[in-house]
């Protein structure tokens, strides 16, 4: 790797979660792409499963992997691990800039450790706020502190950009690109139209709920453990005594979500609860749900985009386009409101067209491409 100032700059892209690492592979990509830089990859991986899922599909090879997750981990303990282990790897190989990623403990802690070395660092997904600092819970805080410090700053969407902006984020500090979700989603629904068997592990629940109505469901939020969580479970178990509905539900890994759900959901006829899927399987689940049920913040981003209603089971959202679109609306943990505005979409149509319209307030699919010329010209390097 080059030594900082030289003339190829070295950019180390660093992430550790299932979401960052979906939306950083096409940045990857594109930095590549362009040429003129020593593009390298550091997981912190404080996700292991369903981060080497993306990776593999990513066509990613990290060069720094940190091993980090432990089960059921703390925030305390996960965050100084990611700080030692992390600085340790920016002192042995000194890149000219780092760029991380939206919102995780993993973008928070490298984004210190590398203000501590006085290495810049670049912002994906910048200026989201939610104006809450409890929801989500420790999201809001992280990538405001990522904000804090980067100098470069990549925001998917004009609001994004006036909540940087509101934050005396210098004006040419500030690129608007679009989600860089929207480049992965479609490259990968491309793929999956090309070779369905990338997403054949889901043939078996297609035939099983044939001439259902399917409804999608993901939880995780840490904000949402306990009694979020079982409202979900009683909401999503009271559309299921529907006759015409069929959920599926791919469950995450955290030992919070889980048994939450096999406890409400287990063993029943029109219910499937899957281990998580990988994006191929996750974006065929997407295209054949009537309805999203979720608190992702990255479901949010590609449902409309499938032209899917989504009912975000959050107390706030920090990525308002979608409900400004009038594709998703905010339902919060609450097991009544949840099955009712469900159960609405479900028998009314004019309700459901209303709010099932494809579009894409997130990205063009090119923001990747944009990020990779801004960080080249940042550094000197001439773009084609
Ligand atoms: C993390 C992020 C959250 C993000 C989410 C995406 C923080 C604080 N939270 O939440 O912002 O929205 O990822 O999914 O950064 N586990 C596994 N295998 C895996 C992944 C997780 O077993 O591949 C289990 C482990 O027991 C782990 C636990 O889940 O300790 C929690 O993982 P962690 O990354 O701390 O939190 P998430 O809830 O996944
Ligand atoms: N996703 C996936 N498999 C699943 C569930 C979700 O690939 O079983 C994808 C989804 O398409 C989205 C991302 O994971 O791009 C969202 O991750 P998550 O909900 O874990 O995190 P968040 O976006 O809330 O940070």
């Amino acid at each position: 790797m080059s030594g900082r100032g030289v003339a190829s700059p070295s950019i180390l892209v660093c992430f550790g979660t299932r979401p960052e690492a979906i939306k950083m592979f096409p940045v990857v990509h594109a930095l590549r792409d362009h040429g003129g830089m020593d593009v390298r990859v550091a997981v912190t991986a404080q996700h292991r499963q369903i981060l080497d899922q993306v990776l593999e599909i990513g066509d990613i090879v990290p060069d720094i992997d940190l091993d980090l997750m432990r089960p059921n981990q703390s925030l305390d303990a996960l965050s100084a691990r990611i700080l030692t282990e992390f600085g340790g790897a920016l002192d042995a190989c000194k890149p000219d800039r780092v760029l991380v990623h939206g919102d995780t403990l993993t973008t928070m802690m490298v984004t210190l450790s590398s203000y501590f070395r006085k290495i810049p660092v670049g912002h994906v997904e910048a200026g989201l706020r939610s104006g809450n600092i409890y929801s989500p819970w420790p999201e809001e805080v992280n990538r405001r502190v990522a904000g804090a410090v980067a100098d470069l700053h990549f925001a998917p969407t004009e609001g994004a950009a006036a909540a940087l902006r509101a934050e005396n984020v210098p004006e040419d500090a500030i690129h608007v690109t679009g989600n860089t979700v929207i480049d992965a989603l479609f490259s990968t629904r491309d793929k999956v139209a090309a070779r369905p068997e990338l997403a054949s592990g889901l043939d078996d629940v297609a035939t099983r709920f044939a001439g259902k109505r399917i409804i999608g469901v993901t939880a995780h939020r840490r904000e949402n453990f306990g009694e979020g969580m079982r409202n979900i479970a009683g909401a999503v178990a009271d559309l299921a005594r529907r006759e015409d509905v069929a959920v599926v539900f791919p469950v995450h890994p955290n030992p919070n979500v889980r048994p939450v759900m096999e406890a409400e959901l287990g063993g029943r006829d029109n219910v499937a609860l899957l281990e998580p899927l990988d994006y191929p399987h996750f974006v065929r689940l997407m295209a054949m749900s009537d309805l999203l049920l979720t608190d992702s913040g990255g479901v949010q981003e590609e449902g409309p985009s499938f032209g899917k209603p989504v009912l975000v089971m959050r107390d706030t959202t920090e990525r308002p386009e979608g409900i400004e679109a009038g594709t998703a609306m905010l339902v919060a943990t609450d097991r009544e409101l949840i099955f009712r505005e469900a159960s609405r979409l479900l028998d009314d149509a004019a309700a459901y067209e209303a709010m099932a319209k494809a579009h894409n307030p997130y990205g063009d699919g090119k923001a990747a491409m944009r990020i990779a010329k801004a960080v080249a010209h940042a550094h000197g390097v001439a773009s084609a």
